[in-house]
């Protein structure tokens, strides 16, 4: 792949800016942990499993320009950064996993210096990231054979390499199928009001050859309708104990759409988007965006000065919706309670 959504250099968090494709390919050069918070606020970087990479990377960034003489000073400013990181964007799950674990990293040295926490911080960061690629490998592993050759395969959002620290999660599970030789294409839902799928999903499956045709959020039901689509592959912000599924708001109405039509719909996500403290999804907190997003899309004006807007970033797919939910363990199943119960187990 020839373009990271974010990595490591020189001391610094680099991430393709995602504001910005798919007609500028732009790098953006994060110094200190506030800039990278900054950044997933804005979505310079975003999807679920990149922003828990982004954080944990910024805390360690964040820890290595600590200006601090005690480690119990640092423990203190170190928290401060964390706490900063979880305030960014609410539902992902994969950022609160991410950030526990570097505040574990710290509670499981007690006794190390400062340089040493440092050095175990960053080495966790990357960590973090190598293990992102090889899980959403191995989601594509145990995805692909839900693919058919000759599949049409509708996605929404963006749950690709953009998404992930490489390779991707729903995206993930297509590429997948399409290096094993699968013949298929992809449908992408445009995805307003930030459009992920227009300016990320069709790049990123263009760039590499994977045939992709994009629609507006509005066409789904009539291609479904006509037998167009084979199957649904999303990804997922955080996923509860019972199977419920948070993602970009439109996936909950895919999932009835494709259940009306006796489609297949499938989700694809690693274990750290699962929040089994949660019972329901009715629990999951849902990140509400600034209304210009709907009002001013690309700056420009389409709506009456003032008209009321509500703005959720993420719906929930209640799981009886859900075929399976595909992991880097295995593949949950209805009855999903007790399917993920012995996945995690
Ligand atoms: O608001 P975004 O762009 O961060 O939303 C992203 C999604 O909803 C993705 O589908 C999800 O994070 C899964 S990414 C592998």
């Amino acid at each position: 792949m020839k373009y990271e959504a974010v990595t490591w250099r020189r001391d610094k968090v680099v991430m393709l800016d995602q504001r910005r494709l798919p007609t500028e390919e732009i790098y953006v050069k994060c110094d200190g942990p506030g800039e990278v918070a900054e950044a997933i606020r804005n979505m310079t970087i975003r999807g679920a499993p990149a922003i828990g990479v982004a954080a944990a990377m910024g805390i360690a960034l964040g820890a290595m320009k600590l200006r601090v003489k005690s480690v119990g000073r640092f423990k203190e400013e170190f928290e401060g950064i964390c706490r900063m990181m979880m305030e960014t964007r609410p539902t992902a799950a994969n950022l609160s996993w991410a950030v526990q674990r570097m505040e574990t990293v710290v509670r499981g040295h007690e006794g190390e210096g400062l340089d040493e926490l440092r050095r175990f911080l960053k080495s966790e960061a990357m960590a973090i990231r190598e293990m992102d690629i090889e899980v959403n490998r191995r989601i594509g592993h145990n995805g692909k054979r839900y693919i058919r050759n000759g599949s049409a395969i509708l996605t929404h959002c963006n749950a690709g390499a953009l998404a992930t620290a490489g390779y991707g999660t729903a995206l993930g599970v297509i590429r997948a199928a399409h290096e094993e030789g699968k013949d298929l294409e992809v449908y992408a839902c445009e995805t307003r009001p930030r459009f992920q799928g227009a300016r990320l999903t069709a790049w990123e499956l263009d760039k590499e050859g994977i045939p992709v045709t994009l629609i507006t959020d509005g066409m789904s039901g009539y291609l479904m309708s006509k037998g167009v689509i084979h199957m649904v592959i999303v990804g997922a912000d955080r996923i509860s104990a019972n199977g419920d599924v948070a993602n970009k708001i439109g996936t909950y109405s895919l999932a009835i759409l494709a259940k009306a039509h006796g489609i297949p719909f499938y989700v694809a996500a690693p274990l750290s988007t699962f929040d089994l403290s949660l019972g329901t999804g009715d629990e999951i907190p849902i990140e509400e965006r600034d209304s210009r997003e709907v009002t001013h899309p690309f700056g420009t004006q389409i709506a009456p000065e003032g008209v009321r807007v509500w703005n959720p970033a993420f719906d929930v797919t209640p799981q009886q919706y859900v075929t399976a939910i595909i992991t880097e363990r295995g593949v949950a199943q209805e009855p999903f309670e007790a399917s993920l119960r012995d996945l995690f187990s």
